[in-house]
């Protein structure tokens, strides 16, 4: 595919505002996709191990992680979305060419994500006294929401590496001359990429049982048995997840297609390997300052922002791709700037998602520091009520310039 039929397929009402936000924004969202991602399959996975156990520590911990992967599906869908819009405005003749080559897979997309999470509340839902009892109901239903997630991932994994490969697309679309129309196809992947994604959740998870513990500790009488436990349990999955997960990166590196291989002996995956050690390192680094105040909370802040530079690095190598070898610069997107549009994201994301977020996150930490009924404060009633105006507001005056630009423009 030559460069000219690549700039062809863009889209001819150019960009709202300069490609460079688009591609940050796709970066940063991504990170934050990832983590919920691994959130939900690390949560996922030792709700399993936890719920297939007849120890009450690993009980209490299922029943606690079943309610984390509850949340963090709808966190992970909701994140998946925002680089999902910002990778099909900058990339969008390469996206939707891979998408449409594998339609069938991207329609099924949808339909075994909603099995997956309907599995998992249908476990939560037969599972909600695992403290109480030792039994655990369905235990199958979870294996099928996690099965059932790696597809979801899976499928994302090769639409985001076939977008990469356009001297192969003809060959797909019409294998020795034949068109196939279908779509059923995955037609390229890399296991290593993706197997190293995936075990991202091991230590990601680790990271996440460790605040969960300082999270805990907040509680008066709480179970030191079971914090020891939550402790031991999240340095193993740190650091043995760790080391999986960068044999698993190596084989990514080397596996690299022959025109980006030399991607591999750059900054990129040095910065990368240097930015998860030092996430996994974190937790022995603290020692016991892991107790104390918010040191708790540092690793998993650590991991995000490893999380970061390993989006750079994917969107590094997807630029290696595009413009190192096929020519193609998202840079050069025709503008057409939209300040309204523009502004209208970036207020909407600080005031509404600022004041809503500090509500709920204000209302589900004091709830869990209380043992017994939590009855909010006249301030934290206020945020609330703050973040409802602020709502109301935006609601008005979306329809209001609507309605204005409609009837005037
Ligand atoms: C819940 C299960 C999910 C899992 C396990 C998962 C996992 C992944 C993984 C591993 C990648 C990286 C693939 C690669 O680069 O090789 C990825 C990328 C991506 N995911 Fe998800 N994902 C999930 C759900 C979703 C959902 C529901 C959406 C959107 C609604 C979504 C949107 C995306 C997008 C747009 C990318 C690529 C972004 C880009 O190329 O810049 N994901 N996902």
């Amino acid at each position: 595919m030559d460069t000219a039929m690549l700039y062809a397929l863009r889209d001819p009402l150019g960009v709202p505002a300069h490609p460079i936000i688009f591609l940050i924004l796709g970066v940063l969202t991504w990170a934050l996709h990832i983590a919920a991602v691994h959130v939900l399959l690390g949560a996922s996975g030792l709700t399993l191990v936890g719920a297939l156990n007849k120890n009450a520590h690993w009980r209490r911990l299922a029943d606690a992680m079943v309610g984390t992967a509850k949340i963090a599906v709808s966190v992970a869908i909701v994140l998946g979305v925002a680089p999902l819009l910002f990778v099909q405005v900058i990339y969008d003749p390469f996206w939707y060419t891979s998408n449409v080559l594998s339609a069938w897979w991207v329609i099924a997309f949808i339909a075994v994500l909603i099995l997956g999470s309907l599995a998992l509340f249908a476990f939560y839902g037969l599972n909600s006294k695992m403290v109480q009892t030792p039994k655990t109901r369905c235990p199958g239903a979870m294996i099928a929401a996690i099965a059932l997630f790696l597809l979801v991932g899976f499928i994302m994994h090769a639409l985001s590496v076939q977008m990469l490969h356009p001297e192969k697309w003809m060959q797909w679309y019409a294998p020795n001359g034949v068109v196939d129309a279908s779509g059923r196809a995955l037609h390229e992947y890399n296991f290593w990429r993706f197997g190293f994604f995936i075990s991202l959740s091991l230590p990601v998870i680790g990271l996440w049982l460790l605040a969960y513990r300082r999270y805990l500790q907040g509680r008066s009488q709480e179970d030191v048995g079971y914090l020891d436990f939550v402790r031991g349990l999240a340095l193993r999955l740190t650091s043995i997840g760790g080391v999986l997960a960068l044999g698993l990166f190596v084989g990514w590196m080397l596996t690299l297609p022959n025109n980006v291989q030399s991607f591999a002996t750059s900054l990129w995956p040095m910065l990368t390997v240097a930015a998860l050690l030092l996430a996994v390192a974190t937790p022995i680094l603290l020692g016991k300052k892991l107790d104390q105040g918010i040191y708790g909370f540092v690793p998993f802040a650590v991991g995000a922002v490893a999380l970061i530079v390993l989006g750079l690095l994917r969107e590094m190598l997807r630029w290696t791709t595009l413009f190192g070898v096929h020519g193609y610069n998202p840079f050069d997107y025709k503008l057409h700037m939209d300040w309204y549009s523009t502004l209208l994201f970036f207020l909407t994301f600080a005031l509404i998602g600022g004041s809503v977020i500090a509500y709920l996150l204000t209302v589900s930490w004091k709830a869990g520091q209380t043992k017994g009924m939590y009855v909010a404060s006249p301030l934290v009633n206020r945020m609330g009520t703050l973040g409802i105006a602020t709502l109301a507001i935006w609601i008005i005056q979306y329809f209001a310039i609507g309605l204005w630009v409609a009837y005037t423009g």
